[in-house]
């Protein structure tokens, strides 16, 4: 929620009252009493060292009043304001500071801290985010590595027959290959975020790019005895060919991964209202409703999906793209009966 600040000056009425309140009485006292010492005496020279005596007290009262104010109006938040920083500064992310006035009230210093508080909340937020993807990174790359590590000892001991042989240098090769995709995601996603500019947009055919995407997993395809249905139109959009090619090799790949031999997957791509509308359906074992919700997430992995393979970033790498694009990306999908990835991407 946005607060509506003060205007330029945000003193406050009664601060200006009481201020001319106070002027007034010290003037006030200055005049009864230069009046009372003239009833009293003719000297002159005393009158004066009196009134500068008064002049040096009503000097010296207003001083202290403004130290008060200043101690009370400035130094106090500021001080507070500077201890959460100093804090901060240091790594200490656990900083609130709390605000004195009701909003009604708020002065600058308010605003500064309702700010500062802002700020600090997201920092938190990142360092979590940043300690869960170091986290989720280390458990990740572990289990390819310990499987590398532990057959390649094997092999090394020697003694091993040569089906048993090939079946761990199989695996080594599986594990390296994981970890390489792994950390090819991960620069992709890193290159993804830290991006300030959008890559030149060009006209792309979709219906050509989705089947060059489809050419790369023949192979598997033909191996699961997936039936692919293709019903593409021939739709143009102005978009980022190699950001694209992102989006349909992970949800290909995606549906080709959690459908099982013999399935059934579709892609369609159709124009409505001079959008392209691309939908990825598979009859393979579909996700709750519940796990839906976080399949975009970095590192999320459903449970019915049982998967063994990847490291959840497909999604996240995906979501982040049609982000950029500017499109939208749902699914709707039933335990056991299959998903459907819908995109919908503006048309030219
Ligand atoms: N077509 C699908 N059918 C069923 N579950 C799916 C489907 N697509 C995604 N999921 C679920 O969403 C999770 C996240 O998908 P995502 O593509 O991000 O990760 P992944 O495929 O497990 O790993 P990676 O893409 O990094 O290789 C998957 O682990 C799976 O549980
Ligand atoms: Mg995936």
């Amino acid at each position: 929620m946005k607060n509506k600040r003060p205007g330029k000056s945000s003193v406050s009425v009664a601060g200006v009252i009481a201020f001319f309140v106070l002027v007034a009485v010290i003037i006030q006292i200055a005049i009864l009493t230069y009046d009372f010492i003239e009833t009293k005496t003719e000297n002159n020279g005393l009158i004066a060292i009196l009134v500068l005596i008064l002049v040096v007290i009503l000097s010296t009262v207003i001083i202290l009043c403004d130290i008060i104010r200043r101690k009370i109006m400035i130094d106090k938040p500021v001080k507070k304001i500077l201890t959460a920083t100093d804090k901060v500064a240091n790594g200490d992310f656990n900083v609130e500071l709390e605000i004195e006035h009701t909003l009604k009230n708020y002065n600058e210093y308010d605003f500064i801290m309702e700010n500062l508080n802002k700020m600090f909340s997201e920092l938190r937020k990142s360092e979590i985010l940043k300690t869960d993807f170091i986290s989720n990174v280390s458990h990740e790359l572990k289990t390819p590595l310990f499987v590398i590590q532990s057959y390649a000892k094997q092999l090394e001991k020697g003694g091993l027959d040569k089906e048993t042989e090939q079946k761990y240098a199989k695996s080594i090769v599986e594990a390296s290959k994981r970890l390489s995709e792994l950390i090819s995601n991960i620069l992709k996603l890193n290159k993804l975020e830290n991006q300030d500019y959008i890559k030149e947009k060009e006209k792309v055919n979709l219906a050509e790019s989705i089947a060059n995407t489809v050419i790369n997993f023949e192979e598997i395809i033909e191996y699961k005895e997936i039936n692919l249905e293709c019903d593409l139109d021939d739709v143009c959009v102005t978009s980022v060919p190699s950001y694209l090619e992102i989006v349909w090799s992970n949800l290909l790949s995606n549906a080709i991964k959690f459908t099982d031999k013999g399935g059934h997957i579709r892609i369609s791509l159709k124009t409505e209202n001079s959008q392209a509308i691309i939908k990825f359906i598979d009859t393979g074992c579909g996700i709750s409703k519940e796990e839906g919700k976080r399949i975009f997430e970095k590192f999320y992995q459903a449970e019915t999906s049982h998967s063994k393979e990847g490291n959840g970033l497909g999604l996240a790498l995906i979501k982040k793209v049609i982000d950029i694009l500017g499109g939208e990306i749902s699914v709707e999908s039933e335990v056991g009966r299959g998903s459907t990835f819908t995109i919908i991407l503006e048309g030219n």
